[in-house]
């Protein structure tokens, strides 16, 4: 079975094709990240239209990549939700008529169950059950996985996601949009020793996360290093990156303990844009080996948004025999727990 998966739910136009023998075949990406670099985030409209030049092309190129023809596809995967309901409807909207022109089934898949799944396009993949740790730009949160479709949150984002304040304080700090990856790299020169931020909501019990405070830490911090030195010297925002990125990272690292520990897992698996950020895959790597259990991670390529993930996410839904109908569905929002299993 040969699925192409399509992903256009903010901006990146992912596609690509999942072979169920020879795995991925073909991986094409198209960032629209210099089109929004001007405007400091996603312009829901702009993002839309450039799907709309980008998504046929890549198909094209997928299929060559892969040698294929479009007889040789056996069903399509699409992103249906959560994210931009504009976006979403564009790949929707192509993967559902290219379905029906080709006489093959379709699929809407839920967006972060495919970065969930992400890691295992891997040939070192997660055995169920496990711990996810979903951290993305839009998302936050801790995943109890029995199996595909059996999802319970068991913590969320209160306010911020991760990604969301990487790339405020990034902001900030000058860098451009999206500056998750960027404060990282800057957060590399600075020294441990001279800021430090709250760990948020780590003092009282559960699961939530919430990381809004720590933008306004930086912001604060900013703003008194401005009266202090003026124009911020490359050292003190580098030490500002620092204490951002350890608190942030301290605060993941404190809250996948403990849920560990609550559901007694050994297995922890890091999926979603900030799951490509060195300091954090150090820290929980140290972490689960002092724990006594493994930590999985996509590849580098599959953290942030890409077609593969859909494709092989779709590939597994299709070949227990679900799939969606005609009319199409797409979900802005879309709670994971009302997937079904497989
Ligand atoms: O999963 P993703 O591509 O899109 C969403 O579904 O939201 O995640 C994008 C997010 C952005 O906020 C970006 O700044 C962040 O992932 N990100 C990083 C790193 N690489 C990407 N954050 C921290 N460190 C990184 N190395
Ligand atoms: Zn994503």
């Amino acid at each position: 079975m040969r699925i192409l998966g399509i992903e256009t739910s903010c901006d990146e136009t992912g596609v690509a094709i999942y072979d169920e023998d020879k795995g991925l075949i073909a991986n094409q990406l198209y960032t629209q990240i210099t089109l929004h670099a001007d405007y400091g985030g996603v312009v829901p409209e702009l993002a839309s239209r450039d799907h709309i030049r980008k998504t046929a092309p890549l198909i094209k190129a997928a299929l060559e990549e892969a040698n294929l023809t479009a007889d040789q596809i056996d069903g399509i995967a699409y992103t249906s939700g959560p994210g931009l309901v504009g976006a979403l409807l564009v790949g929707a909207t192509i993967a559902r008529s290219l379905a029906y022109a080709w006489n093959v089934p379709a699929i809407g898949v839920h967006h972060m169950e495919g970065h969930l799944l992400a890691p295992m396009l891997d040939e070192n993949r997660p055995h169920f059950p496990f711990i996810a740790l979903l951290v993305s730009g839009g998302h936050t949160q801790l995943v109890r996985v029995d199996g595909v479709g059996k999802y319970e949150v068991i913590g969320e984002s209160i306010d911020d996601a991760a990604g969301e304040a990487f790339d405020k304080t990034a902001k900030l700090l000058g860098l451009d949009y999206p500056g998750g990856a960027a404060l990282s790299r800057l957060a590399e020169k600075g020294s441990p020793d001279r800021f430090v931020f709250p760990r948020p909501m780590t003092d009282r019990p559960g699961l939530d996360f919430s990381f809004s405070g720590l933008k306004t830490s930086a912001a604060n911090t900013i703003n008194q290093a401005f009266k202090q030195e003026g124009e911020l010297t490359e050292q003190t925002k580098a030490d500002i990156a620092f204490a951002f990125q350890n608190s942030v990272v301290d605060t993941l690292a404190i809250k996948c303990k403990r849920a560990l520990k609550e559901t007694g897992y050994k297995r922890l698996v890091i999926a979603g844009g900030v799951s490509a950020n060195k300091k954090l895959r150090e820290t929980l790597g140290t972490m689960m080996k002092n724990l006594g259990g493994e930590v999985f991670y996509p590849q580098p390529q599959f953290c942030t948004d890409n077609g593969a993930m859909i494709a092989y996410t779709g590939f597994l839904r299709l070949k227990q025999g679900q799939h969606s109908d005609l009319a199409i569905d797409v979900k802005p929002r879309w709670a994971m727990a009302e997937l079904p299993a497989i």
